[in-house]
């Protein structure tokens, strides 16, 4: 069952740029079908059955200007049955949805709530009895934000887990002048890299647990109904099985985006050489950092600088990832956390390296504690659904329990979030991107019996990498991570939620409502 494969074997593939189907002055339109195909994954493994965007996994990238308005509209062209296992015991209306369900959420954008990609948005294919009679949805992206990168993925309810490790995920990156004006290393020495986390099967199909199969667990695999998550033993980069990219003797931008359903990535070069951080999940960073290590969550994109000019040709340098489990947790090593990435293998550089980090990227003006007009507590809970599997909550409360949070367009709030439990959350916002204030140890013990939370020691600032803007956001066990936000400037509907898959679809997901500024009273005077 446990395939193992030679790693660095297969060059990093790039996944190509979309080409709209019309750019005009007011729209850019494209077109984007969701397609079942086979892709290989490695030269030593056979064809894997995925689904894609456009046929590619992961999908193709979306290139677009800040301000460029743009409409995609997405085509379902799935089959009617998933080839991964469904749950349906997972939702308690699981029962009435259609065994395969898509909709595309933009993970980072601003948009308005139509646009969103809310869970419960989804569409078939189109040729089902139950369900919408429609097989696409157009959606708008107003692009009106700075410069990142964006991804897309499926966001249907209770199979996100299962669509995104099938393969519905792509890249979404909104560039400017000014961002272009700083002479990043661009063009071939940009390379985005999409890191996930599979698991293959002899015949190269892809290895997903099912929660309610619990009869007959595979061998080497923990008992699927006691996981609270899913992490493959394969660590794929942009479509291929630990690849290996050949890079010239000079600095190049990559892309980070961690895709993965529940892993997170303590990466590391293994010839100790640093990282130059120039931006998290909401664009460049204020100054470049340098770090030799960094970890990424479920969701969370870093971009980064590598300089390999003082590299002689000839040389390798392994992506190493240096967690112990795929938490980043526990004590315990996991058998299943390979230590490995990917490969560079440099040589000799084919013109000269023109490129540049400014010391100062861009603009990140601090968002006011003391403008905040409200405070949320919002708290991670984990308990067991009758058939004792792990549900994961959010104060308590399943997605299906009503709006608890209703914040007002354009006012500032801190958002508390409160993790007396073991492991990592990644948590993620939609609609807006938030600052981290700090994260401060607290009693936990006295948490579970009173409900009062006694911090324990200092707040500790957030790393340097992550004083940018952010949509996700690692909240650490036996902390309350603060997190500063505005909202607007839509209003309705959106979710926030963990972002490690399996916890998001069994159910640390909420919906939220952005409302309408209240009129202030009319005072008697003004009345005549
Ligand atoms: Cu990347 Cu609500 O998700
Ligand atoms: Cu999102
Ligand atoms: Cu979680």
């Amino acid at each position: 069952m446990r395939i193992s494969l030679r790693p660095f074997v297969d060059p990093l593939p790039i996944p190509r740029v979309l080409q709209p189907l019309e750019r005009c002055k007011d729209k850019t339109y494209y077109e984007v079908r969701m397609k079942e195909f086979f892709h290989q994954f490695h030269s030593q493994l056979p064809p894997t059955r995925v689904w894609g965007y456009e046929g590619q996994v992961p999908g193709p990238t979306i290139e677009v200007e800040e301000g460029e308005c743009t409409q995609v509209l997405w085509i379902n062209e799935l089959p009617d049955k998933h080839f991964l296992p469904v749950d349906r015991t997972l939702h308690g209306s699981g029962h009435d949805m259609p065994e395969v369900r898509t909709v595309v959420h933009l993970h980072g954008a601003s948009v308005e709530p139509e646009s969103d990609g809310y869970p419960d948005a989804w569409y078939t294919n189109g040729f089902k009895k139950c369900g919408p009679r429609f097989s696409q949805k157009v959606y708008t992206y107003p692009n009106k934000q700075r410069p990142a990168m964006l991804w897309y993925h499926d966001h249907a309810l209770g199979i996100t887990r299962l669509n995104v490790y099938a393969g519905l995920a792509g890249l979404y990156i909104i560039r400017n002048e000014a961002e272009r004006a700083l002479n990043l290393p661009s063009g071939i020495y940009e390379i985005p890299l999409v890191i996930q986390d599979k698991s293959f099967n002899s015949d190269g199909s892809l290895f997903y647990p099912s929660t309610v199969d619990v009869q007959d667990p595979p061998p080497d695999f923990p008992d699927p109904s006691i996981t609270p998550g899913f992490a493959g033993n394969t660590i794929i980069v942009n479509g291929k099985a630990w690849p290996y990219l050949e890079v010239e003797q000079r600095k190049y931008r990559f892309r980070v985006l961690n895709a993965s359903n529940e892993r997170f990535y303590r990466m590391k070069l293994d010839n100790g050489q640093p990282f130059i951080q120039i931006g998290s999940d909401g664009g460049l960073l204020q100054r470049p950092y340098t770090t030799d290590e960094i970890v990424i969550g479920p969701a969370e994109r870093c971009d980064l600088v590598i300089d390999f000019s003082s590299q002689p040709a000839g040389t390798t340098i392994t992506l190493l990832n240096t967690a112990r489990t795929p938490f980043d947790f526990g004590a315990e090593p996991d058998p299943f956390t390979d230590g490995r990435i990917m490969q560079f293998r440099v040589i000799e550089r084919t013109s000269e390296d023109t490129s540049t980090v400014p010391q100062f990227l861009s603009s990140i003006p601090r968002m006011d504690e003391f403008a905040a007009t409200r405070t949320r507590d919002i708290s991670f809970d984990v308990t067991t659904d009758r058939y004792n599997r792990f549900l994961f909550l959010l104060n308590n409360h399943d997605y299906m329990d009503g709006v608890t949070e209703d914040p007002v367009v354009g006012e500032t709030e801190i958002w508390r979030l409160i993790n007396p439990g073991l492991g990592v959350h990644p948590f993620h916002v939609h609609q807006i991107q938030f600052q981290v204030l700090d994260r401060i140890p607290f009693d936990t013990a006295l948490y579970a019996q009173t409900g009062y939370i006694r911090y324990t020691g200092e707040p500790e600032l957030p790393s340097p990498g992550e004083r940018g803007w952010k949509d996700t956001i690692q909240a650490y066990p036996g902390y309350v991570t603060r997190l500063i936000m505005r909202f607007g400037p839509y209003t309705g509907r959106y979710v926030y939620h963990c972002h490690i898959l399996e916890h998001e679809d069994h159910d640390m997901m909420r919906p939220f409502d952005v409302v309408a500024r209240k009129c202030p009273p009319v005072r008697d005077e003004c009345k005549k």
